[in-house]
């Protein structure tokens, strides 16, 4: 599987016929390298939460690509307003087999409201994914909090696990690397941070501190194959 960063929360997952974005955060998102132009032959789209630097700009994309949308219910009804098409709801704790592998939604500690306007739409709560394609399984975070939910994740034996490092809003550096200790996958992958100024953190210090997994820093819009891992 190839895996492209492309800033904040943002990533492809590509294998074959499948090419997913999760948390598709491409207009507002001045770390972005490609544009919703570049991204018309979407397969799929993750979706963690209702906060617009996730939900982002899945409408649009949806309606250039003919994607299917997979997120909580309550996003799912709202995509479903704007009029996308081809949805497909889970939520917490939720396995799905698709066509192209397998999804759990996991448990994530965080809001999910979808500001529009000055109005806040009832997003459902707030997750992230274990996505398994040909026997490689990733684990994107979303955003969260460390918890100790997290501790369930060993079970699944995740190869590459995407972690929030920012704090703030999410878990800092310290608490990313508690989570590791909790998820125990065989590589990490450090998101959301440096894309503003409240999510200042280094992902070297990260790397320093985490014993028992490889860390790789994507430079954004740098591609990795994680077969080999
Ligand atoms: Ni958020
Ligand atoms: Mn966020």
């Amino acid at each position: 599987m190839k895996i492209t960063y492309l800033g904040h929360s943002v990533f492809l997952l590509e294998e074959g016929a499948f090419k997913a974005i999760i948390d598709p955060f491409i207009r507002g998102n001045k770390s972005c390298p490609i544009t919703i132009e570049n991204l018309t032959n979407l397969s799929h789209i993750f979706i963690t939460h209702g906060h617009s630097d996730h939900i982002g700009d899945a409408v649009e994309l949806a309606d250039n690509s003919g994607a299917l949308v997979v997120a909580n219910a309550e996003i799912g009804r709202y995509l479903a307003s704007k009029g996308v098409k081809r949805i497909h709801t889970m939520h917490i704790g939720g396995r799905h087999q698709f066509d192209f592998g397998v999804v759990k939604m996991t448990a994530a500690v965080h809001g999910s409201g979808i500001m529009e306007g000055d109005q806040v739409i009832e997003g459902g709560n707030p997750g992230g994914f274990v996505i398994e394609v040909k026997g490689t399984k990733i684990y994107h975070a979303g955003d969260t909090g460390l918890t100790y939910d997290m501790k369930l994740l060993e079970d699944e034996k995740i190869d590459i696990a995407m972690i929030p490092i920012g704090g703030n809003y999410t878990m800092d550096v310290p608490d990313a690397v508690r989570a590791v200790s909790f998820i125990k996958p065989k590589a990490v992958i450090p998101m959301h941070y440096n894309t503003f100024p409240a999510i200042e953190a280094s992902p070297e210090e990260f790397k320093k501190k985490i014993k028992n997994a490889e860390v790789f820093i994507l430079e954004i819009n740098e591609m990795m194959e994680i077969d080999s891992l």
